[in-house]
């Protein structure tokens, strides 16, 4: 059957489209099964993207991100143009009623409208200082882009938030219990978000954007744990179960998502970087045989043990080659928004 193709994304009142947070979504169900449309049928919506353009900003480095977004733009039939704006182009100011007499060259407000004219949909990677909460919550780069580019603008992950990535872990964990349904009859699926260590301070984008979109899913029964003062912020945390106990949180998880976060209350820091946070075979073996996630890039042997990442129970490949679908399912969803 056909999958109903229009409509699944909200569109706010200025009428343009855009793709930052899971609020953007009106069916995660429906994104998903035309993500895994696409997944079967690559090229079934060749030309809706013909003579169309996008352009991909990246103030940040990417690996997957960038090529999966490419491969989904060009799958659509859509001419993709990467810019690394962050190491290429002129030194952008955000602020507004800056005096522009330090390092900042040009102004968002000048270099995002040239960009709407340039592009039909602009997506754009800015990662968070770590330095000022308040700023990096206020998303100030991202809704700066969304301000004045006039085009609709999808988040290759801002500050606060990886929606595309969230996403994918979506329709990866729908198409395992897909594959696996007598896993979990009868009851939801647990999943689990567990932090893990880390050598560097990592924005907390990953996480709250998992917590934020498994909320809005309401498919799971979801539970993050963490060292004490790694509580993340509660505005995507409200609903799940938290503990401190890891062990106890991966009993009888059918998955268990590995991210290390930095420090959210007192922000931008470590405070503890204990090893036996690592997820190993032997706190594996608590929970029911779960499968494992991780957005990518990992720190082998910190973040997570060779032993689990080159184990059967690891989907961290499939999971970052749905990247591709989740990409063409949101630009397919903003292309028939604002062209048909
Ligand atoms: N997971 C993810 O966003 O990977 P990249 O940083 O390589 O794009």
């Amino acid at each position: 059957m056909e999958l109903e193709s229009k409509g699944l994304l909200q569109v706010p009142p200025s009428g343009v489209a855009r793709f930052v947070s899971a609020h953007d979504v009106k069916d995660i169900n429906a994104l998903v099964r035309r993500a895994l449309e696409y997944k079967a049928n690559p090229f079934k919506n060749q030309t809706m993207g013909t003579h169309k353009r996008i352009g991909l900003l990246f103030l940040n480095p990417s690996m997957r991100t960038r090529l999966s977004t490419q491969i989904a733009a060009q799958n659509l039939g859509m001419e993709a143009i990467v810019f690394n704006v962050g190491s290429e182009g002129w030194a952008l100011e955000f602020e507004e009623e800056a005096i522009m007499s330090g390092s900042k060259v040009e102004h968002v407000k000048d270099a995002a409208p040239i960009m709407g004219k340039y592009f039909d949909i602009l997506c754009i990677r800015t990662f968070p200082s770590l330095q000022n909460r308040d700023d990096d919550y206020s998303e100030l780069y991202i809704n700066q882009f969304i301000k004045y580019a006039g085009i609709p603008v999808v988040s290759l992950e801002s500050a606060t938030l990886h929606p595309l990535q969230s996403l994918t872990d979506i329709i990866t964990i729908t198409e395992v219990l897909q594959n696996h349904k007598p896993q979990t009859t009868n009851r939801k699926p647990k999943i689990v978000l567990t932090w893990a260590p880390h050598v560097k301070a990592l924005p907390q984008c990953v996480a709250n954007s998992f917590s934020q979109w498994i909320n809005a899913w309401k498919e799971a029964d979801f539970t993050i744990t963490h060292p004490e003062d790694y509580e993340l912020d509660e505005q995507f945390t409200k609903g799940a179960t938290i503990t401190h106990n890891q062990e106890e949180a991966l009993k009888g998880a059918d998955f268990v998502y590995v991210k290390n976060w930095s420090t959210y209350t007192d922000y931008g820091k470590i405070y503890c970087n204990d090893p036996e946070w690592m997820l190993t075979n032997e706190k594996l073996r608590l929970t029911n045989n779960a499968k494992v996630m991780h957005c990518l890039p990992v720190r082998r042997n910190v973040e997570l043990s060779d032993e689990i990442l080159d184990s059967s129970n690891s989907i961290i490949t499939q999971q970052a080659s749905n990247r591709v679908w989740a990409a063409q399912a949101v630009l397919a969803e903003i292309l028939q928004h604002k062209f048909s």
